[in-house]
């Protein structure tokens, strides 16, 4: 069998995504308020370049156009995640019509050019008044705090009230490792905080938002909607077989991706994790009954992957590495309880991130997924590269590095297709350049370009590449960009 004929399953959605702060802009507009990233990446120092979200690609004015743009690139399905304080501005009470309005329009677009929508309710951005107004005696609220969970229960009824008629795909929490350990453990993502501890009982307070979200979106939505959660786990390698590093591995591994399977898919906390992170606290934030709530029948669960990790055992704890994948260089640690730990680069050719390029990771989770959790349709709901791409003299711009990186892991879901995994999807990172957080602008992962001075907007060859794969449902070699 050669690349060209690397065939997909006939329903495979072929999509792109994107997130509300990294693309809409317009964080004034329409009863909007601020969110932990309005307040982070406005704080001098936080984001590259003192970069923000205030006008990014300006998405909430454009979006009818960028909904064509994706009809004409033939994609199939959208992943876009809701801003909880267009919705519902300080994170309680009543719902603002016209945030609402904003997301019923798009998806109605969406349905016009038969494109499937795949909402995300949380993508980091906080109502910043849901981390500010903390209860009194509390340190801080934000996600260390239970009653979080139950506003973000109550926020997760609204938005399936008003879009539950015609978006079938949900996912509660996008990737809630970042938001308790890069937001509240190294401190590289808002709201910027370093405390072991508090990330351990923000990882908590998520996985019970996700339960208490599931449960609110199944009350109100139709029996055909599909309600799951987007992960970012770790393809975690030992650096070699010994002892120590096999146990460094397993401790990752628990940080990573155990402290979210195990209450979502198992109800259950590891003794492990619980035995390493005993120093910094005694979980007694786990109340009697959560862990039956955050364990939820799973329509799907969508695997963010670009990267894999490589750890061993280090005799020095300053060599912790600073985080999964790169999302800012951190002073303290994201991996509470894991002191002696280091991070090695993995072998391959690595991105503008400096995030190796390792299609296998992928084949790997997806097979892990398949059989710790049996019967669960899976996505990709991010998978892509950033590069330094650059227009040409015409104004194309040509990225074959992208397109290679996109062929790499798409062999590798086919490969884990054949091997029996019910891969459904594919949602490429991103559509658009747009706000890469810590980054700002710097770092450019669309398959379309974004020039932020004019917010024109050009497919990259990844693009018609993409293109051609997801109208034929065929792998295209890499080689063969098709400009159109
Ligand atoms: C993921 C995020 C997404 C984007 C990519 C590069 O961790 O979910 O918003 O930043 O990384």
């Amino acid at each position: 069998m050669t690349d060209a004929n690397l065939r997909f399953p006939p329903a495979f959605l072929w999509g792109a995504a994107t997130a509300a702060y990294q693309i809409e802009g317009a964080v004034r507009e329409d009863g909007r308020t601020p969110s932990i990233w309005d307040t982070f990446s406005h704080t001098p120092g936080k984001v590259l370049g003192g970069d923000t979200g205030d006008v990014a690609c300006d998405h909430y004015h454009r979006w009818r156009d960028d909904v064509r743009l994706m009809a004409d690139l033939g994609i199939g399905a959208y992943r876009f995640s809701v801003s909880w304080p267009r919705v519902q501005p300080t994170g309680r009470g009543p719902a603002v019509q016209r945030g609402l309005d904003f997301y019923r329009a798009l998806v109605d677009e969406l349905l016009t050019h038969d494109i499937t929508p795949m909402v995300t309710l949380y993508h980091w951005d906080l109502p910043q008044e849901l981390e500010s107004a903390f209860p009194s005696g509390s340190p801080a609220g934000g996600w260390p705090e239970r009653d979080t969970a139950f506003r973000f229960e109550e926020y997760a009824g609204i938005v399936a009230g008003a879009l539950g008629d015609r978006v079938e795909w949900w996912a509660t929490l996008n990737e809630p490792w970042c938001s308790a350990f890069l937001g509240y453990g190294s401190g590289v993502h808002a709201p910027g905080r370093t405390d072991p501890a508090a990330a351990l009982r923000a990882a908590h307070h998520l996985n019970l938002a996700h339960g208490l979200g599931a449960r609110a979106l199944r009350s109100v939505l139709p029996g055909r909607a599909q309600v799951g959660v987007c992960l970012n786990p770790s393809a975690v390698r030992p650096l070699t077989s010994a002892p120590a590093d096999l146990d460094a591995r397993r401790r990752i591994d628990a940080l990573a991706n155990r402290v979210f399977t195990g209450p979502m898919l198992r109800g259950t906390y590891d003794d492990d994790l619980l035995a390493d992170t005993a120093r910094i606290t005694d979980w007694s934030f786990v109340h009697d009954g959560d862990l039956g709530v955050t364990r939820q029948p799973l329509g799907f669960i969508g695997i963010n992957y670009y990267s894999p990790a490589v750890v061993s055992a280090s005799a020095d704890a300053a060599a912790n590495g600073p985080r999964l994948d790169g999302h800012g260089a951190a002073e303290h640690s994201p991996w509470p309880g894991a002191d002696h730990v280091s991070f090695h680069r993995a072998p391959g050719e690595l991105t503008a991130m400096g995030w190796p390029v390792d299609p296998t990771g992928l084949t790997d989770l997806l097979l892990e997924y398949t059989a710790q959790a049996p019967g669960v349709p899976l996505f990709v709901t991010e998978n892509g590269a950033a590069y330094d791409d650059k227009p040409g003299a015409a104004g194309q711009v040509h990225d074959p590095d992208r397109v290679r990186y996109l062929h790499g892991h798409l062999t590798a879901v086919h490969q884990a297709l054949l091997s029996g995994a019910d891969v459904r999807g594919y949602f490429l990172w991103s559509l658009m350049d747009n706000f890469e957080w810590a980054y700002g602008y710097g770092k450019r992962f669309g398959a379309v370009y974004v020039d932020y001075d004019t917010q024109v907007r050009t497919p990259k060859s990844s693009a018609h590449w993409y293109a051609k794969v997801a109208a034929s449902g065929e792998l295209a070699p890499p080689d063969q960009e098709g400009e159109r």
